[in-house]
């Protein structure tokens, strides 16, 4: 995308920490910005905190768990934008515990909205995206736990690689079209996540009594939504897939990759190679 200056942006998520980041960072580059949010106070100041440099905001009530809701905040923000050019998939929450603790009401609200918001999301506005001709963007918040498995969080780890492994056929789907694709995967970012059952609904087990006490202030806070945001813009404008937040998880994942490529034996039939290359995008 050679421009953000005029295009319109739908945050979902865009109420509190990365994704008001985002929502800000587009604001403060001439977007349009439709921030969506299932929080209703959060999404009133985050509405004037966004508009503060002048921008034109929408702020929209919306579950992204809910598709109804989802094609309606759509309509609304093409009868007040008349289109929409980047779409920040980007609501989340976290479950934590190990798997073999966890419940199905765990299992069915972080991938609910994890995953299922993310597919909400492109299933709502792909077709508006490749509609209006202009260019196109879309970003998906995945995490650096949807590119290696960790303790405690093997929920949220399914959700994330899941929308790593959809952006990556998404950004060879959509290559045709002019839609450009990036997979947001930060690791420590300062937000709310740790408070995240604050959201949670009680037909899955939601409630104040279900939601974990704020994150200490002595907990990491290595980078703030708004430095990230910027690497997000960097990124969007550039075309960049990947985008990751901290040099710390890199031998980490690394590590992991090349256990990956450790596991191949033999040696690769040249025709199979190039019959795979048809299905795969290279990187
Ligand atoms: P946050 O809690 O500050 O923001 C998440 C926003 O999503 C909130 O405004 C919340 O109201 C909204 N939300 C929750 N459920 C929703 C639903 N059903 N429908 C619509 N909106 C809903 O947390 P953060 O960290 O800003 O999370 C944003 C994304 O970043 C999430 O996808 C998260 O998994 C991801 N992420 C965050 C990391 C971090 O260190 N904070 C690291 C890696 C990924």
């Amino acid at each position: 995308m050679t421009s953000i200056a005029g295009k319109v942006a739908f945050v979902t998520g865009g109420a509190s920490g990365i994704g008001l980041g985002l929502a800000e960072a587009l604001a403060q580059r001439g977007a349009r910005v439709v921030i969506a949010d299932i929080e209703a106070a959060a999404l009133d100041r985050a509405r004037a905190q966004v508009a503060r440099g002048g921008a034109e905001v929408l702020a929209l009530r919306l579950d992204v768990t809910d598709r109804a809701a989802f094609a309606a905040a759509s309509d609304a923000a093409l009868a007040r934008f008349g289109a929409v050019h980047l779409l920040f998939n980007n609501a989340g929450v976290n479950a934590d515990g190990p798997l073999d603790r966890v419940t199905y009401q765990d299992w069915d609200w972080v991938l609910g909205v994890n995953l299922g918001g993310v597919v909400n999301g492109l299933t709502t506005f792909l077709p508006e995206l490749k509609r209006h001709g202009r260019e196109a963007h879309v970003a998906n918040t995945a995490s650096v736990g949807g590119l290696v498995g960790m303790r405690n969080l093997g929920i949220y780890n399914a959700s994330k690689f899941a929308v790593v492994g959809l952006s990556e056929a998404l950004r060879a789907d959509m290559k045709p079209h002019g839609v450009g694709v990036s997979v947001l995967c930060p690791g420590v970012i300062a937000t709310a996540l740790p408070t995240s059952a604050r959201n949670r609904p009680a037909a899955l087990g939601g409630g104040a009594a279900s939601a974990p006490a704020p994150a200490s202030a002595a907990a990491p806070q290595l980078m703030t939504p708004a430095q990230f945001a910027a690497q997000v813009m960097d990124a969007v404008l550039a075309n960049r897939f990947f985008v990751s937040s901290h040099a710390e998880f890199r031998e980490l994942v690394g590590q992991r990759n090349r256990a990956v490529d450790a596991s191949y034996r033999g040696e690769a039939d040249p025709a199979a190679v190039s019959a795979m290359r048809a299905l795969i995008e290279p990187f």
